[in-house]
């Protein structure tokens, strides 16, 4: 395994592994790498020939009072993980060379970056948009791996690639769950465990609307406020918003008849959590 630092010695890399025929993925990451990233990381070694992983925790995407400074970088760790998981090239960055010392341009997308986190986290989703548009531009992967986890990036991203013609693929890989149901985070560290215990619920809650949606009901504010009871159970948990959407716009929908997506954000302790699920009515 390969590690570079600068954009130069990644594109040499990626140039000599592209001239062999190889195919390129690209797995983007913050570090403080989990089963979650090892999954998008398997993905990509059993799909791809070459497979990058970039480990740079982007401040671009922190809002102020976010957690920029106190966010794990154990890279000797995430670089064990990286050899052992079959990577071939990590790529760490310096913001020096991500950003240059007056970076001027930013990619945005528009609409789908409104509601759900966009609506808690303004300008977090034009740094995770410029950022990937920078890394898909210095590694020119055929393939970019992200995890459903954060599903309003993975549908962002999606729509920036086909928007600008980027000529990559976006592979979203299924969520990694703890055995409680809470889904796999870097931030799951911040918790105590009541914390963990309180976190489940968020699983408990997106298992409802799944259940309640198979079982006829279409009506979002009914399902939302059966979601909202359960997270309720756990007093310290403060919620950020539950909502369903259009899976592919994004808009709010009185009545679920089509694709939903089921979405979660809370915070608890120092940790700001979130989940969602892809619900389907199936064929009418
Ligand atoms: O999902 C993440 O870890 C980050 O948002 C990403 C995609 C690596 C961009 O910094």
């Amino acid at each position: 395994m390969e590690i570079a630092e600068t954009t130069t010695s990644v594109r040499e890399k990626v140039k000599a592994a592209r001239s062999q025929g190889k195919k390129i993925g690209l797995v983007p990451t913050m570090g403080a790498l989990h089963i979650g990233h090892i999954a998008l990381i398997e993905r990509a070694v059993q799909d791809c020939d070459f497979v990058v992983v970039s480990i740079f925790v982007n401040p671009t995407q922190f809002c102020p009072g976010e957690d920029l400074e106190n966010y794990p970088r154990p890279l000797e760790t995430d670089l064990e993980i990286c050899e052992k998981t079959g990577v071939d090239l990590v790529f760490t960055p310096t913001t020096e060379q991500m950003y240059g010392t007056a970076n001027l341009t930013w990619v945005t997308v528009d609409k789908l970056t409104e509601p759900l986190c966009g609506r808690f986290r303004p300008g977090h989703f034009r740094g995770v948009t410029t950022v990937c548009a920078k890394l898909f531009n210095i590694v020119l992967p055929d393939v970019a791996y992200f995890g459903q986890k954060d599903g309003q990036q993975a549908i962002v991203i999606k729509k920036m690639v086909a928007d600008l013609n980027m000529p990559l693929q976006i592979v979203v890989c299924t969520t990694i769950r703890e055995p409680d149901g809470l889904a796999v985070s870097s931030r799951n560290q911040y918790l105590t465990a009541q914390q963990k215990k309180d976190a489940a619920l968020i699983y408990q809650s997106l298992r409802k609307c799944e259940e309640l949606v198979g079982g006829g009901v279409t009506d979002t504010e009914s399902i939302i406020a059966e979601m909202r009871q359960i997270l309720s159970r756990a007093p310290a948990m403060e919620i950020e918003y539950v909502n369903i959407l259009d899976a592919e716009t994004l808009e709010q929908i009185d009545s679920i008849d089509r694709k939903v997506l089921a979405a979660v954000a809370v915070k608890l302790g120092q940790a700001r959590l979130i989940d969602n699920i892809l619900v389907d009515v199936g064929p009418q």
